[in-house]
């Protein structure tokens, strides 16, 4: 599945009432939205989806943030999904990234930063299974 990656609107970004505005910037910068939902994790939840991070020390607060209100999660498809997705964002901290990127226009700092978006092909279809069942992706 090299054609998707997997992302979420995060806390920050819904509290601030961005959801609408970055839905628009990813549809018209191609990308088809295969899959979506709002919801919200549990501690859990968070935990497990960034047990990779689980030795860094921003762990605690990373899921604290991440479970703390609602998320939009979603499967995307386009060309080159992975890589351009994250070009589309920008850099993690929102004041390293781009002009015009997603985390540049709404995120508030390098923890709160706005969108989440898959690192590796491997990593967008582990996350999409996460969140969707076969049958939720269209
Ligand atoms: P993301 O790259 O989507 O996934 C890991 C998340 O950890 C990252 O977004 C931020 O939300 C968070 N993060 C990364 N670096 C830091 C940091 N230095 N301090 C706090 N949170 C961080």
């Amino acid at each position: 599945t090299t054609n998707r990656t997997f992302t979420m609107i995060k806390p920050d970004a819904v509290e601030n009432g961005h959801i609408g505005a970055i839905l628009e910037k990813i549809t018209s910068a191609g990308f088809k939205i295969v899959a979506m939902k709002y919801t919200q994790l549990s501690t859990r939840d968070a935990q497990e989806f960034y047990a990779v991070h689980s030795e860094r020390p921003f762990y605690g607060e990373l899921v604290e943030f991440m479970s703390r209100g609602p998320i939009v999660a979603a499967i995307l498809e386009k060309d080159n999904a992975v890589e351009d997705f994250r070009a589309l964002i920008g850099a993690t901290n929102p004041a390293e990234a781009a002009e015009g990127t997603i985390r540049k226009l709404f995120a508030s700092n390098i923890a709160e930063n706005a969108v989440h978006g898959s690192d590796s092909d491997e990593n967008a279809s582990i996350e999409g299974s996460f969140h969707f069942a076969g049958r939720e992706i269209f």
